[in-house]
């Protein structure tokens, strides 16, 4: 009898919960806002995988939480997540055309509308989990909102594109490149892992297992992400590859060549998966989840 495809079911069902909540977040008003909230719906609905929102939806299963608010959740660091790329794509970054295998959004409307739905989509997050439906409990929302904050801003996400930029220009030892990419992407990913450990209302002291996953996975995911860079698909990724040697950007693949980064990659998921070890069974999902971050073509 064939295994069912726990982990394509999984996706499969968060990408619809996922862009269903952001079209009933996003209606189009009847007013010139309008192309603002269209460009808001481009980058949020369809597209993207869904890891971070399908971290936190398995990360919350583990301790029986409601799937709306892990749902919410989900969609607060999706929100984040989506306005990262809308900027990361403008001329000013890294100037690509293609994301999610369509024209980026400053091509398909136009930069001020580009960096004005990004700032829309990040307020939209706090906004997510601010509401009484992600959780009833204040002090969860506030840990959540807290959370996020901080893997977001100049000690999470943008912070790590600000190491990014600069690594254009300066050289960078094994121990910077490694800060870089926690921070870019490692923080959002450790962020997901952490909301749904939070509105199962885990102490901090009981997040231990979980946090070690999360760092060994967000690393692992941008190793992953920039040998798709060099060895990639563009029709499958969706998006420009063959992009960070032109431009002169850090990564472990250009540090430490091909061969070495995947040996690297692989060690730190069989790593992830090994922190699970204590929850058995029940966190499959995150386990087969760690092993599509370095498989994944996409
Ligand atoms: C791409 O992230 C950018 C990085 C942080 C490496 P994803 O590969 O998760 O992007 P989508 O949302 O699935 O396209
Ligand atoms: C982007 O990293 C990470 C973000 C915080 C958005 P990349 O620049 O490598 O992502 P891609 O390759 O454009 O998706
Ligand atoms: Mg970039
Ligand atoms: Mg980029
Ligand atoms: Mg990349």
């Amino acid at each position: 009898m064939a295994m069912p495809d726990l982990l394509g079911e999984a996706f499969e069902r968060v990408q619809e919960e996922v862009d269903s909540a952001f079209d009933a977040f996003l209606p189009v008003p009847d007013d010139t806002r309008a192309p603002l909230i269209e460009a808001m719906r481009y980058a949020a609905i369809g597209g993207g995988k869904r890891v971070r929102p399908l971290l936190v939806v398995a990360t919350a299963e583990l301790f029986g939480v409601g799937r709306n608010a892990a749902i919410n959740a989900g969609c607060a660091v999706e929100a984040i997540h989506a306005y990262s790329l809308i900027h990361d794509d403008l001329p000013c970054m890294d100037d690509d055309d293609l994301r999610h295998g369509k024209p980026t959004l400053h091509k398909a409307f136009d930069e001020a509308v580009a960096v004005l739905a990004g700032d829309c989509l990040h307020a939209l997050a706090f906004d997510i989990l601010t509401q009484a439906d992600t959780s009833t409990d204040p002090f969860v929302r506030a840990e959540l909102v807290a959370t996020l904050a901080r893997a977001s801003g100049h000690d999470g996400m943008a912070g790590g594109q600000m190491m990014d930029i600069v690594s254009e220009e300066e050289e960078y030892d094994l121990r910077q490149v490694t800060r870089l990419q926690q921070l870019k992407t490692g923080a959002l990913l450790a962020a997901s892992v952490e909301m749904g450990a939070i509105l199962g209302r885990v102490p901090p002291e009981g997040r231990t297992h979980l946090r070690a996953y999360a760092r060994d996975i967000g690393l692992a995911f941008q190793i992953a992400d920039d040998l798709l860079d060099v060895e990639g698909d563009e029709e499958r990724a969706g998006k420009a590859l063959r992009k960070d040697e032109a431009q002169g950007k850090q990564t472990f693949v250009t540090l430490m060549g091909r061969e070495q980064a995947r040996t690297q990659a692989e060690m730190l998921v069989d790593q992830a998966g090994r922190h699970l070890a204590s929850y058995g069974e029940e966190a499959r999902l995150l386990v087969e989840l760690a092993h599509f971050i370095v498989k994944r073509d996409h």
